[in-house]
This record gives structure tokens, sequence and C-alpha cells, in this order.
């Protein structure tokens, strides 16, 4: 409910960093872990709607959200509210030993979204999407008595140990951790822009499905295979919305060698798409429903809370078999209905039209045809794509290689005239501002796009 006149426009008062964020960046450095990396020279410290504002009072206009994870935005009021009333009450019993109230109501909730006639599901709470991922895995093999897990190249799934197992976008996850867990393949993903396996944009699915049925035929049995893990549409790997038969078919594929299929939707889902789940998006094209869900980042407004969503009929396992000492935090599961009821239309955010979900459907596509308009001037921009306020831009060489440097300098050239944003996949930038955005301030960030490139 920003207060906020539709024309603001980032403030730059000093060179980023201001000298206020210099000393807290240079004590950062000092004291913080080696792993964590600042590409940015922009140190938070308060926000409002989609603004966020330095000590030395610079304001940025975000478009990447924390990584897809401020779906309302800073401070929402709603959302506030809600914390503040939770925290007042209660804000830990553990919910592997207590039942809760806010936390059953929202499992209540959550199940809405994806139940269809005839079948129940069953929630388990995480605080990170890695631990979702991590219990889907367990459930899965589990359930199954099977091993082995198939995920994609290109895929992120989350920096635990299973979870790095599984992600396939970039070897410095790995490099030096292992041994990691076993019995996990990795197969290309359906990329239109860049169709794997000699295939093309409209065949590049079917070449994925051919490539695994080889697998069944010759080195994996597919009686081995617990689950199949993969993004519906996949983030840190580039943005990346896949042809619109290749879930349906992998649906096919997987009920054909009795193989869970997990649809892990921490980065697309939470309403980013312009629906609850990005999966959803492909319904119209036949049968997409999943055995597993995992969802996290959008879906408590910031506060750590993830989900793990399974058919009752596959979540099998024994009362003790997991947990977790803080998963569905009552402050974090209030703070998710609170989010919910903006993302779904319960709450109305004054200029988001009837919920948060058809804000971002809009604005996403008034972004996309904006950026396919640059696309035109910009020869560099070589793939402009997405669903909703989850877009990716792809830099290519002339030759239309991936060229990451120029992503790079383009990515710098943005922030330093007052946009926060985010690279991805090998030259990506990542177009995921909170789901409130307008479509003024949208507006305004497409501005300073256009001036970014222009300068490169
Ligand atoms: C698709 C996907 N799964 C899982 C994760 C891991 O989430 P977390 O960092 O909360 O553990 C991420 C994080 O980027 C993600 O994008």
């Amino acid at each position: 409910m920003t207060t906020l006149p539709d024309t603001r426009r980032p403030v730059l008062n000093t060179a980023l960093p201001g000298p206020k964020s210099a000393a807290i960046m240079a004590r950062d450095g000092q004291q913080l872990s080696t792993s964590y990396m600042r590409p940015y020279p922009f140190v938070p410290d308060h926000g409002e709607g989609v603004w966020l504002t330095d000590p030395d009072g610079n304001t940025m206009l975000d478009f990447f959200a924390g990584i897809a994870v401020s779906t309302t935005g800073y401070n929402h009021p709603h959302v506030v509210k809600a914390i503040q009333e939770q925290a007042a009450k209660f804000m830990h019993v553990c919910l592997t030993d207590y039942p809760q109230e806010v936390t059953t109501s929202l499992a209540e909730r959550l199940v809405k979204y994806v139940e269809q006639p005839g079948e129940k599901w069953r929630v388990f709470f995480g605080n990170s999407g890695a631990e979702a991922v991590e219990a889907a895995v367990k459930l899965a093999r589990n359930h199954t008595g099977r091993t082995h897990i198939i995920s994609t190249i290109g895929s992120f799934h989350g920096r635990t140990y299973g979870a790095i197992t599984l992600t396939g976008s970039k070897t410095k996850y790995k490099r030096g951790f292992g041994p990691l867990l076993p019995n996990v393949s990795h197969v290309p993903y359906p990329n239109p822009f860049r169709p794997p396996l000699g295939s093309t944009p409209e065949t590049c699915g079917d070449a994925v499905l051919a490539h695994v049925e080889m697998l069944f035929k010759t080195v994996l049995p597919p009686d081995e295979v617990a689950a199949f893990i993969i993004e519906p549409m996949q983030g840190e790997g580039g943005y990346i919305v896949p042809p619109a038969s290749f879930l349906p078919k992998l649906r096919a594929l997987c009920d054909q060698h009795g193989i869970l299929l997990i649809f892990d939707e921490v980065q697309a889902g939470m309403g980013r798409t312009g629906r609850m789940f990005s999966f959803q998006q492909f319904e119209q094209y036949g049968n997409v429903q999943p055995d597993i869900i995992t969802m996290a980042k959008g879906i408590a407004s910031g506060l750590p809370l993830s989900a793990m969503l399974a058919k009752e009929s596959v979540m099998t396992w024994a009362p003790g078999s997991h947990g977790s000492t803080f998963g569905g935090n009552p402050v974090a599961a209030a703070a998710a209905h609170a989010t919910l009821d903006l993302l779904d239309g319960t709450v109305r955010h004054p200029g988001c039209g009837e919920s948060l979900m058809h804000n971002a459907a809009e604005v996403g596509r008034y972004i996309l045809a904006e950026l396919r308009v640059m696309q035109q001037h910009f020869p560099f921009l070589g793939d402009v794509r997405g669903e909703g306020l989850f877009i990716g831009l792809e830099f290519v060489t002339p030759d239309g290689q991936p060229d990451g440097k120029l992503r790079d300098r383009a990515s710098q050239a943005m922030f330093e005239r007052g946009l926060l944003n985010l690279d991805c996949g090998e030259s990506v930038i990542r177009v995921s501002p909170p789901l409130i955005l307008t479509r003024e301030e949208a507006e305004v960030g497409l501005q300073i796009m256009r001036e970014a490139l222009a300068s490169l």
C-alpha cells in the first residue's frame, strides 16, 4: 500500500557506495564468510514498496526482489501487521511436535492451489528452498524404495549436500565439496533459445525425452529411479521457459515407469509468472500435475519459510522420520497468510488490479513487450523471454554466443543508474521485481535499462 507517487525516481545522492555504506561494507568484508559475493556496492537500510534506500540516502528501484523473494515489496502494511500480531502471541513452539492453527490453516490453504478432485495433498514445512528440496528427495526415496534421482543441466536446487548434488548450473557449487549424493543423473533442460542435443526450438523437448529414454535403455534402469526433479521454468539457469508440450510429455514418461515427478517452484512459484505456480501455465497443454512441489522464496515476503507439498498417496513416511526445529515458524506462517491474501486477491493492493498474481501477468506483459522493442535497437539482446514478472534478457556476441562480459557491463550500467538487478545463467539479466510493481514504476526501470544499454 505504497503512498509514494508513481512518478518516483531513484535518488543518487552520492557515488555508490556512499561513506556510511562504505564503512559497513568494510566491516562486512572483515567479518563475514568469504563465500559471500559483493558484486554491487549497495547496503540496504530501509525500504518501501519497490524502493530500497541506503544509509547515505540513495534510493534504488528494485528489479530483483532479493532473488524473487519480496513478492509484496518492502514493509507491506498488511504483512507487517500479520507479523506483529503473531509475534505478540507466540514466536515458536516446535511444529514437529505441537500443532498450531496458523500453520494448519496455511497448509489447508496451500493445498487448495494445487488439489484436484479426488486427490488430497499434505504439507511439510521447512525454512529454506534447499530444505524443501531435501525433504522432497528424502520422501521420494522413502516412498518408492528406489534410490536414483534425475535432475537437469542448468538447474539450481540449493546448497545443502543433496541440493547441490541435484544442482546443475555451475561447477563452482560442487568443486572441492565432494563426495556428493550418489545416484544422481543430469539431463539437458529443453531450452528453446539454445536447443540441446542437436535439436531445434520446436523439437528440444522431445529431444530431451528421447535422451532420457535412451538412458533408461542403456545405463539407468527406470525401475531404480525414484524421482525426476525439474524447475517448470528454470531460474538461476537463465529464466528459461520450456516448450509448451514438454511437461505433459515428461509427466507421461514418469507415469510409464512409476517415477515421481517433483516440480521445484522455489523461484518461479508464488504468483511470479501470473499463476500461483509456474507449472500451471502449461495446464492447457495436458496433464502437468506433479507428485511433489517445493516452494520457498516468495511465500512469506522475506521471512524464512518453505513448504514441500506431496500427494497424500506419496507422503507415507513414518512419524518422526523427518522434521525441523524452526520449520513452519508461526510468525513466518502468519506472514505467508498475509502474502497469499495479496497474491490471490483475498486482500486487494491498491493499483494492482484484482490480485498481485494478476498484476504480475499484466505488468510482466508490458515489460516483455517493451523489452522486445528494445531488442530491435540492441542486437546484442539475443533473447527476451519469460512469463509474468519472471523475465530474462540474454546477451549475445555478434555470432550468437553467450556474452557474459557484456551482460556484466549492462548490469553495472543499470545499477549505477539506480536499478537493482541480478544476473543469472551464462549471459542473462533477470527481471524479477516485487509483484506490486506498477506499470509506471516498470516504465521507470525500463527507461533506466534503455539508457544503460545505449551506454554500452
Ligand atoms: C529453484 C530453486 N530451488 C531451490 C533453491 C534454494 O533455495 P534456498 O536458497 O532458499 O535454499 C533456489 C534458490 O535460488 C532455487 O532457485
